[in-house]
């Protein structure tokens, strides 16, 4: 791990533009939009910037139709190979463009680290802009001992939003940065931005991966991070007149203990709507009771053709009688959909899939509580 922090220290990432050519597929899916535009950084001169925020969703989207994803993989993987390390890389990173003076709409992300939003310590943050990034249209961002230190002042003495800003900006410093770059840091760099008065927009992607055994806290893999260089979702088909299609839910997982019914029905109920089906009929574990006894009965029943459920963590946390499971519905032709990570399981292959993901990490551990311990808070 220690690698990876020396990797992911504020460092910066080289890459050739004309061997990944980022910038121009980013703007070719704009121009599909707004051909007038003809560099990034001017986008905001064609169109209202509070549309800008939406069509960074859209460009995205429409970039997995392209090679982006799987040169952006190329990219990180080049970077990482050399540690030999194993590592998931996140699915649906964001692309955000941020327009001069965003600050008139409410609009500047305030100062941050990785551990306050969900982000285990054995995640780490590539940074790469679109467009030449510098001054106060980049990020700002903080040496790894100051915010380490800040971060320590700051819950020991239960610190406000305003002073949080107001020392962050003392110590803050530009990401200057120009296409064919990336920045790197850990879940533990401060950072955020300030009002652009570049007139200058900037263009850029979040993207982050998670380390083989890695804390992963809130961002599971399987829905969160995917494997490196590999897309497991496949695009669920039913024919609802003929086959037999139920949900299943329970709470006996390390990670669905805590979700009530009604926030599983709800990942259930969306993966139907995507798929175009009424949402099936519900069975369920009886809380407390022979652990999974019902799961075992479904996948033995014939007459069922799919049963959908949250997630790969709504199967056991027991590895063995997880692989059991299955290797059942797989013999007896019953498709497992897992609706948070969109996966399927048909075969061995997928089997191997799921367990890839559940193994990848066991440190299920916490790094607020870590650091509440650290500085005796608890
Ligand atoms: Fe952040």
């Amino acid at each position: 791990m220690h690698l990876f922090h020396s990797l992911f220290d504020n460092k910066t990432l080289d890459y050739d533009t004309s061997e990944y050519d980022f910038s121009g597929l980013i703007l070719q899916q704009v121009q599909n939009h707004y051909p007038e535009v003809t560099q990034l950084d001017t986008i905001h001169e064609y169109m209202d910037t509070s549309k800008l925020f939406s069509l960074g969703h859209t460009v995205n989207r429409e970039l997995y139709s392209t090679n982006f994803y799987q040169m952006f993989d190329e990219v990180v993987s080049n970077y990482v190979s050399d540690t030999g390390i194993d590592i998931l890389i996140q699915r649906f990173p964001s692309i955000r463009f941020l327009p001069p003076n965003q600050d008139k709409s409410g609009r500047v992300l305030q100062f941050h680290q990785g551990r306050w939003v969900g982000n285990g310590l054995g995640l780490y943050t590539v940074w790469m802009p679109f467009t030449e990034c510098f001054d106060s249209n980049s990020m700002q961002i903080l040496d790894l001992d100051i915010s380490r230190e800040i971060t320590r002042d700051a819950i020991r003495d239960n610190w406000d939003y305003e002073t949080l800003e107001n020392i962050c900006k003392k110590y803050m410093w530009p990401i200057n940065l120009k296409p064919g770059q990336a920045h790197l840091f850990t879940q533990e760099h401060l950072h955020g931005n300030i009002p652009n008065r570049t007139n200058k927009t900037r263009v850029s992607i979040d993207c982050r991966i998670l380390v083989r055994d890695g804390q992963f806290h809130r961002k599971w893999p399987g829905s969160y991070f995917r494997p490196l260089n590999r897309i497991l979702s496949k695009k669920p088909k039913f024919n609802e007149s003929s086959e037999n299609i139920v949900t299943y839910a329970e709470y006996e997982g390390s990670k669905t203990h805590n979700l009530d019914l009604h926030y599983q029905t709800l990942l259930v109920k969306d993966y139907c709507r995507r798929a175009g089906i009424t949402f099936p009929y519900q069975h369920g574990e009886n809380e407390g009771f022979n652990r999974l006894n019902n799961l075992e009965n479904l996948v033995k029943d014939t007459t069922i053709d799919h049963i959908l459920m949250m997630s790969i963590y709504s199967l056991t946390d027991n590895p063995e009688h997880r692989v059991d499971i299955m290797r059942k519905a797989i013999s007896n032709n019953i498709k497992l959909h897992f609706c948070n990570e969109d996966m399927i399981l048909e075969n061995e292959q997928d089997l191997e899939d799921v367990e890839y993901l559940r193994n990848f990490t066991t440190d299920t551990s916490d790094p607020v509580v870590q650091l509440q311990k650290e500085l005796n808070l608890l």
